[in-house]
């Protein structure tokens, strides 16, 4: 199965360490196959709702690092988004990458149907809209078939949410919690996949 990890953050912080941890997590089992994707390296417009793919069933007008993705996205059994909260939300450079998906939709509504879909967050606050963020984030997802999983109750209710007390990598990997938190959205995320996707 292949699973893409997008990473939202423009800086080699918190989010990329999250998503790197959790893709490895993966990677120990045979069944997956991972692809770690950032914008920070990456040039990634944002829509301009010029309504070409629409004309076009799926032709998106701009020519940047969006044409990698597509393929993987559209490739993937699993997707991970993740993001470090920027004021109380997703980061535009991950809401880029979601709006810039109208292009695959327009090439097929159904083009994202029973993929499955998690989400990674962290904030430089404890509550600081991690819970806001994957509900923008778990939207796409429902919009779009995708079926969102999180790390289920007694813990990880949404998904991972995650504390860097604005310390990047280092800052994250203080927050206990938080790491439990990914850890059982992982943990949930594979067992779907093995249970009902291979
Ligand atoms: C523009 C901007 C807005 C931010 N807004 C919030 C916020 O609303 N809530 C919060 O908890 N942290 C906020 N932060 C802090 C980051 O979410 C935090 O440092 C996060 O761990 C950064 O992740 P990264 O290292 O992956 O980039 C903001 C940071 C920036 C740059």
């Amino acid at each position: 199965m292949k699973i893409i990890g997008i990473s939202g953050s423009p800086r080699e912080g918190a989010s990329e360490f999250l998503l790197k941890k959790a893709l490895s997590e993966l990677e120990k089992e045979e069944s997956f196959e991972t692809k770690f994707i950032t914008v920070r390296d990456r040039n990634i417009n944002p829509c301009t709702h010029c309504d070409n793919c629409v004309e076009t069933k799926g032709k998106c007008s701009i020519d940047d690092d969006m044409n990698e993705i597509y393929s993987l996205l559209k490739e993937s059994d699993g997707i991970i988004l993740a993001s470090p909260i920027h004021f109380g939300s997703i980061s535009a450079q991950l809401k880029a990458i979601i709006d810039r998906c109208q292009a695959l939709i327009m090439e097929d509504l159904d083009i994202f149907k029973n993929k499955v879909g998690i989400s990674i967050v962290v904030g430089g606050d404890r509550t600081g809209g991690q819970e806001l963020a994957i509900q923008q984030i778990n939207t796409f997802y429902l919009l779009n078939k995708i079926i969102p999983l999180s790390g289920g109750a007694f813990g990880a209710n949404l998904g991972a949410c995650l504390w860097s007390q604005d310390g990047g990598a280092e800052g994250v990997k203080k927050d206990e919690y938080g790491l439990k938190t990914l850890d059982m959205t992982i943990n949930n995320f594979k067992e779907f996949l093995l249970e009902f996707k291979c």
